[in-house]
C-alpha cells in the first residue's frame, strides 16, 4: 500500500465518524531520522495509518532531499502501513509545486496567512490562493488541505499570535469555492509549547456546526499537542527552564474527534519528549559523548509519546480500513 494520497487515509476516519465509531489520524511533523523512526515504530506496533508531515522550516533545515529520502525510507520499510507524505503550512504555489515534485502525496496551503506565514490575510486572498493550489495539486491526484480562521501561538514561526475562530457558514462558502479536500478550522488551539496558562475551553460548537454544514470535508485540528506536564518536569529537573504552560487536554481532543475532527496535528509533544530524554541523559551521564547514546533515548521517547497519541486518537488497528488508492486513481476521481 505504502505511499497513499492523504484523502484515502482521511476517508477511513470520515466513514468511521458516519458509522458512529469515530477515530482520528495523527499528523506528525518530522525534521530528522530519529523522529521518523520513532513515529514509524509506533505506527507499526499499533497498526495505525499515519500522516507524516514536513513544514517549510523542516525542509529548509534538512536541505529538502535528506528529509525526502528519510520519509521515502519510512514508506519503503513499512509497506503494510498506509502513509501520506504531507506538506505542512505551505505558503504559496511555488512551495506546493516543489513539494509535489519531491513526491508529497498531499499539501497544505495555509491561505489564512500571507506568504510570510505571519500576517493574517483577507478572505478573498485565501479563496484565490487555495483555489489555485487545488487546481494544480488535483491534476496530480494530490490531496489539498486549506485553513480558515487563525490559531494562536507564534514561537514556532507559524501564525499571527491571534486566535480568530472559524465561522462555519464561511467555511461552507470556502469549500464550495475552492474544492479543498480537508479544512483546518480554528477552534481555540494554538501552535507551540506555550499555548495556555489555564485549562482551555475549545469551541466545540464550531466543530459541530462545521461538520453539519460540510459532511464530506475532512476537518483538521492544528496546534493540538497536549504538552505533558511530566515531560516539562523532566526538562526542568535536568537543567531546563520552561515556564508554566498547558496544552490541549487529551479529553478535549477525544471530544473533538467524537464531533467530527479527522486529522490532528502534533509536533511540539515529540520535541518535548526528545528534549526531556536528552537533558536527562546529559545530566545523568555527563561523561558520555556519542550522539547515538542520546539520540537513541530521544527516539524511544518520541515513539512512546506517539504510541500514546495513536491509542488516544483511536487510530490503533485501522490500517485495514484504508482503501488502496494511487495518485492515478485520485486524478480520475477529481476529473
Ligand atoms: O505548525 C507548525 C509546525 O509545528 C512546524 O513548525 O516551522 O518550526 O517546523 P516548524
Ligand atoms: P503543536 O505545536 O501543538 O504540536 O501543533 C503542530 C501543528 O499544528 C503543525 O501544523
Ligand atoms: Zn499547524
Amino acid at each position: 500500500m505504502p505511499l497513499v494520497p492523504m484523502r484515502t487515509i482521511l476517508e477511513a476516519s470520515l466513514e468511521a465518524y458516519k458509522k458512529e465509531a469515530p477515530f482520528a489520524i495523527g499528523a506528525y511533523n518530522v525534521n530528522n531520522m530519529e523522529q521518523m523512526q520513532g513515529i514509524m515504530r509506533a505506527a507499526k506496533e499499533t497498526q495505525s495509518p499515519v500522516i507524516i508531515q514536513a513544514s517549510r522550516g523542516a525542509l529548509k533545515y534538512a536541505e529538502m532531499n535528506y528529509l525526502r529520502h528519510i520519509m521515502l525510507a519510512a514508506i519503503e520499510l513499512n509497506p503494510e502501513i498506509p502513509i501520506a507524505m504531507h506538506l505542512d503550512h505551505g505558503n504559496n504555489l511555488d512551495t506546493v509545486k516543489k513539494a509535489i515534485s519531491l513526491s508529497f502525496s498531499s499539501v497544505m496551503i495555509d491561505g489564512s496567512l500571507m506568504e510570510d506565514g505571519k500576517t493574517p490575510s483577507s478572505y478573498e486572498y485565501n479563496v484565490r490562493i487555495t483555489k489555485e493550489v487545488v487546481e494544480y495539486a488535483h491534476s496530480f491526484g494530490v490531496t489539498v488541505e486549506g485553513e480558515l480562521g487563525t490559531l494562536g501561538g507564534i514561537e514556532d514561526g507559524v501564525g499571527s499570535g491571534k486566535i480568530h475562530l472559524t465561522d462555519p457558514q464561511q467555511a461552507l462558502d470556502f469549500v464550495n469555492k475552492t474544492r479543498v479536500d480537508a479544512l483546518a478550522i480554528a477552534i481555540g488551539t494554538s501552535h507551540g509549547a506555550y499555548k495556555f496558562k489555564h485549562e482551555p475551553k475549545l469551541a466545540f460548537d464550531v466543530i459541530e456546526k462545521t461538520r453539519k454544514l460540510l459532511p464530506e470535508t475532512f476537518l483538521v485540528s492544528h496546534g493540538s499537542s497536549s504538552v505533558p506536564q511530566d515531560l516539562i518536569d523532566v526538562i526542568n529537573k535536568h537543567g531546563g527552564n520552561m515556564q508554566h504552560t498547558m496544552g490541549v487536554p487529551l479529553e478535549s481532543l477525544k471530544r473533538a474527534i467524537s464531533l467530527g475532527i479527522n486529522k490532528i496535528n502534533v509536533d511540539t509533544d515529540t520535541r518535548l519528549a526528545a528534549t526531556a530524554a536528552i537533558r536527562k541523559f546529559f545530566s545523568e551521564t555527563p561523561e558520555k559523548f556519542d550522539p547515538r547514546e542520546y539520540l537513541g533515548p530521544a527516539r524511544d521517547a518520541i515513539y512512546e509519546v506517539i504510541r500514546k497519541r495513536m491509542i488516544e486518537f483511536d487510530t490503533e488497528g485501522h490500517i485495514k480500513d484504508v482503501k488502496v488508492m494511487t495518485l492515478e486513481d485520485m486524478k480520475k476521481f477529481y476529473k
